[in-house]
C-alpha cells in the first residue's frame, strides 16, 4: 500500500476531512466574502454558514440572504433601477436579473457574472385567458418560458453559478424534474464548470433531458422519484466536492426574486391583486414571498399582492397542509401528475412558502391533470404556449375564482414557468394521441391529390 505513487485513494477518503472552501478551491482560504450580505435564519435570525445544507444550526429552517439596504429607497430607488447606463456587455443592462444586482447579490460583481441575457421576459395581457379563468379584467401573463433555456430556472442559475465560480467550485450538481438540469447544464458550460444532474429515470420530459445532454452535463438517471434523487444528491454532496444548486441554495432564490421585481417594474410598481404560480419544491413561491416583502420594506410597492401557489392533485402535500390548517407538511410518498415538473412529494421550501402565502393573505389550490391539460390547451391556443406545469397556475386560478376565493374583478398576474417545446410528448398526446383531449386540434391526413386538398381547404374556409 502506498508504494506505487500512482495509486490514488478513493474519492470519499480524499475529500472527507477537507474544509468546504478548500474542497472547491485551488485557492483554499480565498473564499470570496459573503459581505455585505449575511445568511440568516428567517425564523430565529441566527446566522448560518454559506454551505450545504443551508439550514439554521438551531431550528433547521432554510437560511436566507439578507442584503444591506441600498443607499436610496422608494421613488429614488425606482428611478435608479430604471436608469441603467446603456452598455452592451454589462449584465446590469443586458440581463433582467443583474439589473437588480444590489437587491439580489450586492457582493457579486455583475461584470463577472455567468450570464446569458436571462430575464427581460415578455409580460402579456390576455382577455381570452381572463375569460377562461372567469375574470373580468385582462389576465397578465409573465412568460418565463422565454428565458435562454426555456424556463424560469435561468434566473436563479445565473446567480448560483456565478457564486459557484466566485467560490472556485469545479463541479456543480442538482437533482431535477428536468428544467433545473437543463439550466444548470447550460450555465455550467458557460462558466467552465463540470455539471452533474440527477433525474428520475423515465420521469423527465424529452425536451429537458435533450438539453441537459446537449449542454454536456453528466446525466444520472435515478431509479426513483425527484425526492429520492435530491436525498441521494445531498448525501453525496456532504462528502464530495459538489456545489449543489437546487433551490435550497439561497443564491438561487435571490435570482428567482427578479421574476416578481421585473414584473412590478413593468407595471410601474403598481402591484396586481394576486400572483398565480405553479408549485413543486416551493422554491419559487418562497422567492416571490421574499421579493414582495423586501420590495415593500424598500418602499418600492405599498401593498402586497396575494400569492396563489397551485399544485397538481396527485402531488399536493402543501395545499393539503394549508387547507387543513396543519402545522407540519405530510409528504406525498408517490407523487403523480402529468405535469412532470411539479411531480414532487416532499417539497423542501414548504415552511418559507407557507409564511409567504400567510403574509400576503394568499391561497393555494390543487388541480386535476384534466384541468391542467385544458388550461394548457387554452394557453397554447392563445398563441402563448407553455409546458403542462405552467398551466396549473391558470387552472388553479380558475378554481379559486369559481370558489369565490379570488374576486372576478381582480387584476391577476399568472406566471408561465416553462416553454411549450419542453414537453412535446404531452402536447402531441393531447392533440393526436389515442384519447385526444376535449380541446384537441387533431391533424388531418389527405391523399396526395389536388382535388382532395382543395375540398379540405374549402371546408376549412367555410368554418370561418
Ligand atoms: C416549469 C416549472 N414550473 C414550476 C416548477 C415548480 O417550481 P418550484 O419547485 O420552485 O415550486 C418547476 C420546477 O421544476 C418547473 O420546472
Amino acid at each position: 500500500m502506498g508504494t506505487g505513487g500512482a495509486a490514488r485513494p478513493p474519492a470519499r477518503a480524499r475529500h472527507q476531512r477537507v474544509d468546504w472552501v478548500g474542497v472547491f478551491g485551488e485557492r483554499p482560504g480565498e473564499q470570496p466574502p459573503l459581505e455585505p450580505s449575511r445568511l440568516l435564519c428567517p425564523v430565529c435570525r441566527n446566522p448560518g454558514p454559506d454551505r450545504p445544507p443551508y439550514a439554521c444550526p438551531a431550528c433547521g429552517e432554510l437560511l436566507e440572504l439578507v442584503h444591506p439596504a441600498p443607499p436610496v429607497r422608494g421613488a429614488a430607488l425606482r428611478a435608479r433601477l430604471a436608469a441603467r447606463p446603456p452598455a452592451r456587455h454589462d449584465p446590469r443592462t443586458t440581463s433582467g436579473v443583474w439589473r437588480f444586482s444590489e437587491l439580489i447579490a450586492p457582493g457579486l460583481e455583475p461584470a463577472a457574472a455567468v450570464s446569458q441575457r436571462e430575464g427581460n421576459t415578455p409580460l402579456y395581457e390576455s382577455r381570452a385567458l381572463a375569460a377562461f379563468a372567469g375574470l373580468a379584467r385582462p389576465l397578465l401573463l409573465k412568460h418565463e418560458g422565454m428565458n435562454p433555456t426555456g424556463s424560469f430556472k435561468d434566473r436563479g442559475m445565473t446567480v448560483g453559478v456565478s457564486r459557484a465560480v466566485a467560490l472556485g467550485a469545479r463541479a456543480v450538481a442538482c437533482a431535477s424534474t428536468g428544467n433545473t438540469a437543463a439550466s444548470l447544464a447550460a450555465y455550467a458550460a458557460l462558466g467552465g464548470l463540470r455539471a452533474l444532474v440527477l433525474v428520475p429515470a423515465g420521469g423527465v420530459a424529452p425536451g429537458k433531458l435533450a438539453q441537459a445532454l446537449a449542454y454536456g452535463a453528466r446525466c444520472i438517471e435515478v431509479e426513483g422519484s425527484f425526492d429520492t434523487a435530491l436525498a441521494l444528491l445531498e448525501r453525496a454532496a456532504a462528502e464530495l466536492p459538489l456545489y449543489v444548486l437546487n433551490s435550497v441554495n439561497p443564491w438561487r432564490i435571490e435570482g428567482q426574486k427578479t421574476i416578481v421585481l421585473e414584473a412590478l417594474a413593468e407595471l410601474d410598481w403598481q402591484p396586481p391583486d394576486a400572483i398565480a404560480l405553479p408549485a413543486g419544491n416551493l422554491g419559487n413561491t418562497s422567492a416571490f414571498g421574499k421579493a414582495l416583502a423586501e420590495a415593500q420594506a424598500l418602499g418600492l410597492i405599498e401593498r402586497l399582492p396575494r400569492l396563489l401557489p397551485v399544485q397538481a392533485e396527485g402531488a399536493a402535500p402543501f395545499h393539503r397542509m394549508l387547507e387543513r390548517g396543519a402545522a407540519e407538511l405530510e409528504p406525498e410518498p408517490e407523487p403523480r401528475t402529468v405535469a412532470s415538473a411539479i411531480r414532487i412529494g416532499r417539497p423542501r421550501s414548504w415552511r418559507r412558502a407557507a409564511r409567504a402565502v400567510r403574509r400576503t393573505g394568499g391561497r393555494s389550490a390543487a388541480v386535476s391533470d384534466a384541468e391542467i391539460l385544458e388550461a394548457k390547451a387554452a394557453i397554447d391556443a392563445a398563441g402563448l404556449g407553455c409546458e403542462p406545469a405552467s398551466a396549473a397556475a391558470l387552472a388553479g386560478l380558475r378554481r379559486l375564482v369559481a370558489a369565490g376565493a379570488v374576486p372576478a374583478s381582480a387584476r391577476v398576474l399568472c406566471v408561465l414557468t416553462g416553454h411549450l417545446l419542453k414537453d412535446p410528448a404531452t402536447t402531441l398526446d393531447y392533440h393526436a394521441g389515442p384519447e385526444p383531449g376535449p380541446r384537441a386540434n387533431r391533424p388531418v391526413r389527405v391523399p396526395a391529390e389536388p382535388a382532395a386538398l382543395l375540398a379540405l381547404v374549402e371546408r376549412e374556409l367555410e368554418r370561418g
